[in-house]
């Protein structure tokens, strides 16, 4: 049984989840069609997450996300849910040339697609970029931690903040963004223990992905829970495992055009009998 999201979620109930203990489940959509069943099943948040570029686009990194599609993706899930709280995230190149193109960037994106917040990967140099936007009336998420944009200098996808003096560079990195003006923070894999500190450093929900029970919100990507993906992180729980039936669904199609069995009449169109007999007869000419 699931509870329709019903009613707007917004940064003001993110903000009260973290004043309450109340745990706030986000996920990540791309397309219209999964955003409506998202709010039919009551997700108050969704990331529409450069992780689109592998799940969607079959690339192994999110290097090559462009901004064009990342605003087409994040209309179309904010058609799906209108009433969910919308997390875009900006995709590498849009914001590290200058705070004034990553600016535009992100009005750009606001305005075309309707998001309520936008997520950046973050480092000490995107201070002024953070502050510009909040100085604009922006919801900005600072995402800290392990930063997929950033694999090219980390040579991978290895969890963060393991040693004492990584652990307390992103607690610093978090306050910094606070005070920058960042509405929210997200936490990618990272000890817990750095999860937890970063919430008693900060004052601002902090939404965690393979970060540990402290965080406010937890975030997944959904191709991961619903099995949809050929190797899932150790954080994302496995939900359901829809590949089977999807698949077995598409072998029933093959087989069934195969055998003859479609399309039957049932599918068929009809022509009015009057019309039907004169487009016959002209056939027969
Ligand atoms: O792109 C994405 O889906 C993300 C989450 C994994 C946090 O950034």
């Amino acid at each position: 049984m699931s509870n329709p999201l019903s009613a707007k979620f917004t940064l003001n109930d993110l903000r009260a989840a973290r004043a309450s203990g109340r745990k706030i489940p986000i996920l990540t959509c791309y397309d219209f069609t999964m955003a409506r069943l998202m709010q039919q099943a009551g997700v108050p948040a969704l990331l529409v997450g450069d992780s689109a570029g592998s799940v969607v686009l079959g690339h192994s990194s999110t290097i090559p996300v462009s901004l064009p599609f990342m605003l087409e993706l994040t209309a179309a899930v904010r058609r799906g849910a209108p009433n969910a709280f919308l997390i875009a995230d900006m995709p590498f190149g849009s914001y590290q040339a200058s705070p004034a193109e990553g600016v535009r960037n992100v009005v750009r994106m606001l305005k075309f697609s309707g998001c309520d917040c936008v997520k950046l990967e973050v480092a000490a140099s995107h201070t002024t970029l953070v502050s510009r936007l909040a100085d604009a009336g922006v919801a900005v998420m600072a995402h800290l931690g392990l930063r997929p944009q950033w694999v090219g200098l980390l040579g991978g996808y290895r969890s963060q903040g393991k040693t004492a003096e990584s652990a307390n560079d992103i607690v610093s990195a978090a306050v910094q963004m606070q005070k920058a003006g960042a509405a929210a923070l997200l936490l990618e894999t990272v000890p817990a223990q750095v999860a937890a500190a970063v919430v008693a450093a900060t004052e601002i929900p902090v939404v965690g992905c393979g970060a540990g029970p402290a965080c406010h919100a937890s975030v997944i990507v959904t191709h991961d829970a619903l099995g949809l993906t050929t190797s899932r992180p150790k954080f994302a729980p496995l939900l359901s495992q829809v590949d089977g039936p999807i698949t077995a669904a598409l072998a029933e199609y093959v087989r069934r055009v195969g055998a003859g069995e479609y399309p039957g009449p049932e599918h068929q169109y009809e022509m009015p009998p009057e019309e039907k007999a004169k487009f016959l007869g002209q056939q027969r000419r």
